[in-house]
């Protein structure tokens, strides 16, 4: 089948950027350059629009797509940028191995109503290089949990959304609540540093065994996803038999655990904690959310339950 037609736009000297047609006519504006985008979206405040932007970094699965939709219901103009930021990689290697899928990813935005695409290079995000670059520094406590697993990650994802946060100036932004810890960081980052930015949590997507949706996901043979599937299994078992008003999960922490481990699954944490700010509960608390991380075939997998 036919794939979009991209056509080149010159607006003046200074704005060139790609505009993709599909046969349904929809339009998807694909932007490079940090000037080019501030000027453009310039022109959408002017107009009074509401501006989300999703920052990603591509490959996009319905996980991504779901984001999407959301951002149109509360914003007249969806930006999505991708962007593989080499700041949250622990590892090169992962860095090195993500997959970049740009052509397949286009070809999903055009169907969407998303706007504009901003593929920014490394020098409109990092001007002085990633070595060099002012960072963002999380709270000691975020050590915990993902932060624990992979030292300086959320500090990565924390300064490059603050970058794009500052390039497009979003009204709203959407973030996946799979990644429970770093929407948490997101928010109380809106709040402390007054971005004025409204942060909008959307529910994990599922493959239809429960599976949650990743770009990680590929990376599993056929027997590790068949393991896979038992993440969220153990999710919801530890859902059932837990009592929030005892605010006392440990043998039934241990126990999942076990569990996972007899699956074949290394385990970085299973655990329980608030779900407004990660602390460990008491009976008092009413909102809980509960969460994993494991590795199985090299592959980190993560995934949580809200309760209450
Ligand atoms: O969740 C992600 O895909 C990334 O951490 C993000 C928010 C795009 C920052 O690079």
């Amino acid at each position: 089948m036919f794939g979009p037609l991209k056509i080149r736009i010159i607006l003046h000297q200074s704005i060139v950027f790609h505009r993709y047609y599909t046969l349904l006519s929809i339009s998807l504006d694909v932007i490079y350059k940090k000037k080019e985008v501030q000027v453009l979206l310039d022109g959408q405040r002017r107009k009074l629009s509401k501006i989300a932007l999703i920052p990603t970094m591509g490959n996009f699965h319905d996980g991504h797509l779901s984001l999407i939709e959301l951002a149109r219901d509360y914003a007249d103009y969806v930006v999505v940028s991708i962007f593989v930021n080499p700041t949250q990689f622990n590892d090169e290697k992962d860095f090195e191995n993500y997959p970049r899928t740009l052509e397949s990813d286009i070809e999903k935005l055009t169907k969407t109503g998303v706007n504009l695409l901003f593929l920014p290079d490394l020098c409109s995000l990092y001007p002085n290089g990633t070595d060099d670059a002012i960072k963002v520094i999380i709270p000691e406590r975020a050590n915990d949990l993902c932060g624990k697993v992979r030292p300086g990650h959320f500090e990565g994802v924390l300064s490059v959304v603050l970058r794009l946060f500052n390039i497009i100036k979003p009204d709203l932004s959407v973030f996946g609540q799979k990644d429970f810890q770093q929407k948490l960081l997101i928010e109380q980052m809106v709040m402390d540093l007054s971005l004025g930015i409204k942060i909008i949590g959307a529910p994990i997507i599922r493959e239809r065994d429960g599976l949650a949706m990743s770009s990680r996901n590929q990376h599993l043979s056929f027997a590790a996803k068949l393991t896979a599937i038992k993440l969220h299994k153990t999710l919801l078992e530890v859902s059932y038999l837990i009592n929030p008003k005892k605010g006392e999960f440990t043998s039934i922490l241990k126990e999942a655990e076990d569990k996972l481990i007899g699956y074949g699954f290394d385990v970085d944490y299973i655990s329980i904690r608030s779900s407004i700010d990660l602390s460990i509960p008491n009976k008092d608390s009413k909102k809980l959310v509960i969460l994993a991380s494991v590795v199985i075939e090299g592959v980190r997998l993560i995934d949580n339950i809200l309760i209450g």
